[in-house]
């Protein structure tokens, strides 16, 4: 047993769950950060019994919604006097969704759910993560950011309000794909910013993971055979629970911050691949590179003031 405190968000299913268990099983205290209490209840009581450890804690939090976020700090810090890791597990991506969804703050939801929701809960969270001798942020990203490399590949940075939500065709694949690069760009940023606090941020980049029955049954019909397909050539959530823990926990990462990390636990590096067939061929096959998008300082600045235009009036600027 140990004193670290461990947030993971969407702790209720999946990798989630799995890191859950295994931080719990290596003595750490874990809260279950979770939308849906009556579900989530029951897996942690599961986890209990399984572990034989009752130390692990439930707190509702909704991660597309401001309040939530703000509610869910609010109590913890009232009822923790420090945090020393915290995974942005939780992501939303409904699978074959065609109708443009908005988060209460009328921000596209996988965008709000995945990007702008880690932002402001980080902030709020730096005070208490100060005050541990190690703290880890981890970001859970994907290997759909790969699309980037794509050249004309953007964020659709005009319609994460609803701005032509009536008039253009919605599609979740590039908003998840969107939402999960922000995500990433803003990990580059609010790394360089906490340094100075002792404070490490990261972002792991996720392969195919086999999914719960239970998150494949929100899909629509096709997209449910696609799944099932999918999951017969993915790893176990285990494998990738395994990953969050080297990252969050081990000497080899104890100084590394403001990196892509993939699931062969190696960092990554922006691009260095030129234009041209070949040299893009060779990108596409090179696991240790993600796009240049990624790190180029304009996307970076646009996506860290659009957070920030966002969420002001919900938190004092990180500064
Ligand atoms: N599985 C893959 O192939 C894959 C690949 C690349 C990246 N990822 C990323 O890995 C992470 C975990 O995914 P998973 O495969 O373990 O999927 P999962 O089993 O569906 O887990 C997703 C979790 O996120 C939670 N969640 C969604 N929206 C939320 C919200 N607004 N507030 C709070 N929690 C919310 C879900 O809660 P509910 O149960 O209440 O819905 C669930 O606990 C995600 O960030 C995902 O984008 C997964």
């Amino acid at each position: 047993m140990n004193d670290k405190i461990v947030i993971v968000t969407g702790a209720n299913s999946g990798i989630g769950k799995a890191a859950a268990i295994r931080f719990i099983e290596e003595g750490y205290k874990v809260i279950m950060a979770c939308r849906n209490l009556d579900k989530s209840k029951k897996v942690q009581q599961e986890i209990i019994e399984l572990t034989e450890n009752d130390r692990i804690d439930l707190l509702q939090l909704d991660m597309s919604s401001f309040k939530s976020i703000e509610d869910f700090c609010f109590g913890f810090k009232e009822k923790y006097k420090k945090l020393d890791i915290l995974i942005h597990n939780a992501g939303y991506f409904n699978h074959g969704e065609k109708n443009y969804q908005l988060s209460p703050d009328n921000i596209e939801l996988s965008f709000a759910t995945n990007a702008i929701g880690p932002f402001l809960m980080t902030q709020l969270l730096t005070d208490i993560l100060k005050k541990s001798e190690d703290a880890r942020v981890l970001n859970a990203c994907t290997t759909n950011v790969r699309h980037f490399f794509e050249p004309k590949r953007k964020i659709d940075f005009e319609n994460l309000q609803g701005e032509f939500m009536d008039t253009r065709p919605y599609n979740i694949y590039k908003m998840y794909g969107d939402s999960k690069m922000a995500l990433l760009m803003l990990t580059f940023k609010m790394a360089d910013k906490l340094k100075k606090d002792g404070i490490k941020v990261n972002a792991v980049q996720i392969p195919a993971i086999k999914m719960s029955k239970e998150t494949m049954r929100k899909f629509k019909s096709a997209w449910r055979i696609a799944a099932v397909v999918q999951n017969v050539f993915s790893s176990s959530p285990e494998t990738m629970a395994d990953t969050y823990f080297h990252i969050c926990t081990s000497e080899e990462f104890k100084d590394i911050t403001g990196k892509l990390i993939n699931n062969k636990r190696e960092i990554m590096q922006s691009s260095h691949y030129a234009s041209g067939l070949i040299q893009e061929v060779k990108q596409l096959f090179d696991k240790g590179v993600y796009p240049k998008y990624a790190d180029n300082i304009d996307n970076i600045e646009m996506v860290w003031d659009l957070a920030v235009k966002l969420t002001k009036a919900k938190m004092k600027i990180y500064d």
